[in-house]
C-alpha cells in the first residue's frame, strides 16, 4: 500500500493522520529550506515575500484553507496578534487553532533558522498580505518577545 492510498484508505477517520503525514512529507521534501536568496550576510533588508515561500507556504500555499494547516485568511492572530505570531513561528503550535469558530488540528513544527529580522519581515508580510494589517513588525519587537 503506497502512502497515498494510505490516506485514502479511510478518510473521515484519519483526516488528522492524513494532515499530519502531509505536512510532514512536505517537511521533509523540502528541508533543508533554500536559503540563499534570504540570507542577510550582504545586509540587504529582509524580503518576507520569499521567506512566506520558503518557510510557510508549503503548508499554508496562497493563505486559504489547506490539507496541511489552517487558513491564515480570517484568522485573528494573523489579523490583530502579532506576538502571538511571533511565537507560533519560534514554538510551533499543536492542536490549539481556531480559525473563523472553526477548530484546526495538526502540529506546526517551530520555524528553525531565522533571523529576529527575518521573522520580523515573514510576520510583517503575513499580516499585511492575509490579514489586511498595515502595521510593521520590527526586529527588536521580535527580540522582545521571545
Ligand atoms: C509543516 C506545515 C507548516 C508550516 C511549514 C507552517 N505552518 Fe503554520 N500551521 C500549521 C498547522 C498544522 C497549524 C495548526 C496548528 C494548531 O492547530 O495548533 C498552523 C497554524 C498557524 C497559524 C495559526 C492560525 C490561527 O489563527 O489559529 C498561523 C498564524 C500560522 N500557522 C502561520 C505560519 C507562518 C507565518 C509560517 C511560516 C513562518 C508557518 N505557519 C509555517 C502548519 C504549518
Amino acid at each position: 500500500m503506497t502512502w497515498l492510498s494510505c490516506l485514502k484508505a479511510d478518510a473521515k477517520q484519519s483526516a488528522l493522520a492524513a494532515q499530519y503525514a502531509l505536512a510532514v512529507l512536505t517537511l521533509a521534501a523540502c528541508s533543508p529550506p533554500p536559503r540563499a536568496s534570504t540570507v542577510s550576510s550582504d545586509n540587504a533588508p529582509a524580503d518576507g515575500a520569499a521567506l512566506y515561500e520558503q518557510s510557510c507556504a508549503m503548508c499554508h500555499f496562497n493563505g486559504a484553507d489547506s490539507q496541511a494547516a489552517p487558513p491564515l485568511i480570517g484568522s485573528a492572530m494573523v489579523r490583530d496578534h502579532p506576538r502571538a505570531l511571533i511565537a507560533a513561528i519560534v514554538d510551533g503550535m499543536r492542536n490549539t487553532s481556531v480559525v473563523n469558530g472553526k477548530k484546526f488540528g495538526g502540529i506546526m513544527p517551530a520555524t528553525a533558522g531565522l533571523s529576529d529580522a527575518e521573522i520580523a519581515a515573514v510576520v510583517t508580510f503575513v499580516r499585511q498580505r492575509y490579514g489586511g494589517a498595515t502595521e510593521v513588525t520590527t526586529a527588536a519587537e521580535v527580540a522582545a518577545t521571545h
